[in-house]
């Protein structure tokens, strides 16, 4: 396979966009892309403070990367989780994070370490919640998006910055519709606006596939972690991701169309805001973030040790 522009060895051949590029275009274009996406959806201008959450993964790493070479003002935040899985999976993702901070002088990383702040790592307060009902993914979820909204709002960062794929949009998208959960398929866009107590959430590769970014991490050589997060493996996501990935095989594009049918049905309104009107939101009395539950956050909830435990709704605050 050729490169198209200067037909050389091609590194990548993506047939979702009919397009082979080699070591030396596959990055221009992809960076050059994602500045597109950035635009299409009016994430963010060179004037914002961007704060990445980067997990150490491909995905952030490479984002993050890619916005510094477009010139934009970027910081990291890294989440230290206490997961050990058998491998130092959160010992092991910090120090990617740091290897990438050593080799861009100049950028700043903030650190949360959650055990340092709150007393417990996130597989012993999941276990103290869910008593090993469950994995711990949801309540790890809650912290990562508290822990971020609080970083930048603190911090004075305008933007938050993650680094979802096409393919994890897809598979979300695709979990949302067969459950007909309309309430997050309202909430699920490339951009999320900023309210009263929450900065505003942006997701510069969501039209861009896994495989891209990874092409990407590779050519550029960013050092990532590549075991996943141990409580990910089998759950319904990669699940989901498996299935999309034959429809894709089968035809290529069908993940991009997809997704992209989806924001342009978004965008006409086929997805009207709640019948019942808008969510009624308060601040938490103690973290001052904004919730739909009535007194403490569900965030806040996680660390009352003496009451009685609980039923959350882990994704009702966002
Ligand atoms: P995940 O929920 O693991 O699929 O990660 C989605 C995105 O959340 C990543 O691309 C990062 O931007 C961010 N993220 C995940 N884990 C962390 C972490 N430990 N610290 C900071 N950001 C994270
Ligand atoms: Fe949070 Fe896996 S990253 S449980
Ligand atoms: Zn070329
Ligand atoms: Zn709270």
């Amino acid at each position: 396979m050729r490169c198209r522009k200067c037909n050389r060895h091609a590194v990548l051949n993506m047939r979702q966009h009919k397009l082979a590029l080699c070591e030396e275009h596959f990055p221009e274009w992809f960076i050059s892309y994602t500045e597109r996406t950035i635009r299409r959806y009016r994430m963010f201008d060179r004037d914002d403070r961007i704060l990445v959450a980067v997990s150490g993964g491909k995905d952030s790493l490479s984002l993050w990367d890619v916005l510094l070479r477009l010139g934009y003002t970027a910081d990291g935040l890294y989440i230290d989780l206490g997961i050990d899985g058998g491998f130092g999976y959160s010992r092991l993702s910090y120090e990617k994070v740091q290897a990438f901070v050593a080799a861009h002088p100049g950028v700043q990383l903030h650190v949360v370490n959650v055990a340092g702040l709150y007393g417990e790592t996130i597989p012993e307060v999941a276990s103290r919640k869910l008593r090993g009902r469950d994995k711990p993914c949801a309540v790890c979820g809650l912290i990562k998006r508290h822990e971020m909204n609080r970083v930048a709002q603190q911090e004075g960062y305008t933007v938050l910055a993650t680094g979802h794929n096409l393919d994890d949009e897809v598979a979300v998208l695709l979990s949302n519709v067969l459950h007909w959960q309309t309430g997050y398929l309202l909430r699920q866009a490339p951009v999320l606006v900023e309210r009263d107590g929450m900065a505003r959430k942006v997701k510069p590769f969501c039209r861009s596939y896994e495989r891209e970014v990874a092409a990407y991490a590779l050519v550029q050589g960013i050092d990532y972690i590549y075991e996943e997060c141990p409580y990910a493996v089998g759950n319904l996501t990669n699940f989901y991701k498996d299935l999309l990935a034959r429809l894709e095989m089968e035809s290529p594009g069908t993940k991009l169309q997809f997704y992209q049918g989806f924001l342009k049905a978004r965008e006409e309104g086929f997805f009207c805001a709640d019948a019942q009107g808008p969510v009624e939101m308060h601040p938490c009395p103690r973290c001052g973030q904004p919730t739909t539950v009535p007194g403490l956050c569900a965030f806040c909830r996680l660390w009352e040790r003496d009451r009685m435990q609980m039923n959350a709704d882990w994704n009702a605050d966002i």
